[in-house]
């Protein structure tokens, strides 16, 4: 396929422009292409997220910037849930794709079920399913779409039905530390609790929290750099070159960050 072609099975939302979107989210995709977990989560991690989300089958299943789609892939390898993911990103979504036909004819060839019940919409995340509602929803890496946690849970919340989970994942303070002393050094920067008190303020009961080792942002960060690296050997040239320097800064940030955040993911039902 053309370095840029997008199948013609992926939905570009109404009132989105395609074009654009290649050179804006090329960054995100020279550093994550090698991956389809696209945070610092293993893959038993999120087979952890998936336990508790507990899907069945008929459940609908929203997944706001869902990034190459493993989410979605999970859940309907654990039931007959329908998906449809969500990516402002022409290059994830098309992986998120590609990875979904390829299961799908594994699962064929398999003898199990092979529908293809997830579909991929190219749409800004933020406005995305406001009048609709599913049995699961999740955002995991992107609250800045919403401001932040309690904006992510709300906008999570409002999509989904009572009896529904939700899994948010993101940064936060590590458990333990002095939020005073940390907000003088580095800033303001919600601790656990904090972020926690928002799912009942939207309607929600907390089920559970999948905390990521050190090791395993420590491993996605490498992963960001391996990635980089191969992008610039593949497509030579000052832009690949830089998005080698925008990893040096996030390996720099994440050196700096690592001493008092930490990420998790929240599950969470809606009563
Ligand atoms: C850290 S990645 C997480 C991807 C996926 N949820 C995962 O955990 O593997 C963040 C994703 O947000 C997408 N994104 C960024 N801004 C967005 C927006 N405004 N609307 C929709 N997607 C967005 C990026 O393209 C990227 O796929």
């Amino acid at each position: 396929m053309d370095h840029r072609e997008l199948d013609p099975a992926i939905t570009v939302a109404a009132g989105i422009e395609l074009a654009p979107l290649w050179d804006r989210f090329e960054i995100f995709e020279a550093l994550h292409h090698t991956m389809t977990i696209d945070n610092p989560m293993t893959s038993a991690d999120l087979d952890q997220v998936v336990e508790i989300l507990s899907p069945t089958s008929g459940e609908r299943a929203l997944d706001l910037a869902s990034g190459h789609g493993e989410l979605l892939r999970r859940l309907r390898a654990k039931a007959a849930v329908s998906g449809r993911g969500v990516d402002l990103s022409p290059w994830m979504l098309r992986t998120a794709h590609r990875l979904t036909t390829e299961q799908l004819g594994r699962d064929s060839a398999d003898g199990r079920g092979a529908a293809n019940d997830i579909t991929w919409v190219i749409d800004e995340a933020r406005d995305h399913g406001r009048n609709e509602t599913f049995n699961l929803t999740a955002c995991l890496g992107a609250s800045w779409v919403w401001h932040g946690f309690a904006g992510t849970v709300r906008a999570l919340a409002e999509r989904t039905a009572p009896g529904g989970r939700i899994a948010i994942g993101d940064m936060h303070l590590r458990d333990g530390l002095d939020a005073n002393s940390v907000t003088e050094s580095h800033g303001a920067i919600e601790s656990i609790e904090e972020l926690e008190a928002s799912f009942d303020t939207h309607g929600l009961d907390l089920l559970g929290r999948v905390n990521t080792t050190d090791d395993a942002w420590d491993e996605y960060i490498q992963r960001t750099r391996e990635a980089a690296l191969l992008w610039a050997e593949t497509y030579p040239g000052e832009r690949s070159a830089s998005f080698v320097s925008e990893q040096a800064q996030w390996q720099k940030d994440h050196a700096r960050d690592r001493e008092i955040l930490t990420w998790s993911v929240w599950v969470a039902t809606k009563r």
